[in-house]
């Protein structure tokens, strides 16, 4: 068994450069984490997923709230039987020792030494080169993607039960950093290791959660798998933070049980609101199609941008002053200066209380 959870976690910080000012950095936070599954911790800088890894790891306490490792209170379970591996996001590697030494510890340990170069070798399959010839070397003469090549090496030398990456890859050639995930999604399959993984980009959430968890402000806004998530926000927050490119938004307001929004036009409202209130509609570039000067809304080209290995282009326009953005296929002739019709798919069209973000359904 290798499951987490995480009761009315709570932790608050007190920033000294701001005249000890609290900081509430996780609120009233409840997740499990089941055995063997991946778990990704996705949301912006600063939304508290470094504090969430380090109360798992046991290197913070929380405020109140309980977290348990296999249904055990953590301070329940001896560091060295706690069975995690961890790569923080500022691998911090001890700066006397060499790798060698770093990536052996837990294993020297236990006299077992010997197992350390099939872990070095699983990690040269993550990582994309032979970090075998980073044995020998010190911190001070390792770069930063070298570095934290060795810090999953040390992940990975000991028993293992649980995995805790800070976004590990940030410092890997963008190159490898594709290979790196697919790489990792095997092993913690093959090992039937738990994984929870910190990042702020959702494409390597994409490619390696079993479930997403989407924080903002220290809390859970919503969670599943990236489809659902993508698909069927809860939130203006989860719908903008997830897709690529971003989701439109426009502001309206409720007349005569439609959502009005001047020149864009009317939309049918997926259930009834008061007269007057102000609601945001969020529509995908992928589901506004260009068509013909009587039925669609007049815009400017402001940029045509070629995305090759996704195979679309990319137009910015702008329609009166509000700026769109528009997905139609690659290979489409468009300039800068053209004027289009934009028609929106209102079927698509997620609709969102202006106040509160929350999505009406
Ligand atoms: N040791 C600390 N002292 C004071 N504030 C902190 C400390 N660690 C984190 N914080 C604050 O807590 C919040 C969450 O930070 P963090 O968990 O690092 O976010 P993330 O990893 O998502 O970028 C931020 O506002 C950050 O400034
Ligand atoms: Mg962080």
């Amino acid at each position: 068994m290798r499951t987490v959870t995480l009761k009315n976690v709570s932790k608050t910080f007190y920033d000294k450069s701001r005249k000890l000012t609290p900081v509430l950095a996780i609120k009233d936070f409840n997740l499990r984490i089941e055995d063997g599954e991946a778990v990704v911790l996705l949301g912006p800088s600063g939304c508290g997923k470094t504090t969430l890894l380090r109360l798992i790891a046991g290197l913070e306490q929380p405020d109140t709230g309980d977290i348990f490792y296999n249904d055990i209170p953590l301070d329940a379970v001896a560091v060295g039987d706690r069975g995690i591996g961890m790569v923080f996001q500022n691998y911090v590697l001890i700066p006397h020792w060499e790798s060698r030494k770093t990536v052996g510890f837990f294993l020297r340990l236990r006299d077992r030494e010997e197992e350390v170069p099939a872990h070095v070798k699983t990690v040269a399959n993550i990582t994309g080169v032979d970090i075998e010839r980073l044995m020998g070397r010190f911190p001070r003469s390792l770069s930063g993607g070298e570095k934290q090549r060795v810090s999953i090496a040390r992940a990975f030398a000991r028993d293992l039960e649980l995995l805790l990456f800070d976004e590990p890859f940030a410092n890997l050639d963008a190159k490898f950093r594709g290979q790196a995930r697919v790489e990792l999604k095997r092993l913690i399959q093959e090992f039937n290791v738990t994984l929870v993984y910190v990042t702020h980009d959702q494409v390597e959430a994409m490619s390696i959660a079993d479930r997403i968890v989407v924080l903002n402000a220290g809390r859970i806004v919503q969670s599943g798998t990236y489809t659902d998530l993508h698909d069927d926000p809860d939130s203006l927050f989860v719908a903008e933070f997830l897709g690529t490119p971003t989701m439109n938004s426009f502001w309206g307001r409720v007349q005569d049980g439609e959502w009005d929004g001047s020149y864009m036009g009317k939309a049918p409202l997926p259930s009834a609101r008061p007269n007057g209130a102000e609601i945001i509609v969020g529509v995908r570039p992928e589901h506004i199609q260009l068509g013909d000067a009587q039925t669609g809304i007049p815009a400017t080209i402001d940029r045509a941008i070629p995305y090759y290995a996704e195979k679309f282009l990319l137009l910015e326009v702008w329609l009166r002053k509000r700026r769109w953005r528009v997905q139609v296929a690659l290979g489409e002739d468009h300039k800068p200066g053209d004027t289009v019709y934009c028609s929106l798919d209102w079927s698509r069209a997620f609709f969102f209380d202006a106040q509160s973000g929350a999505r009406i359904r």
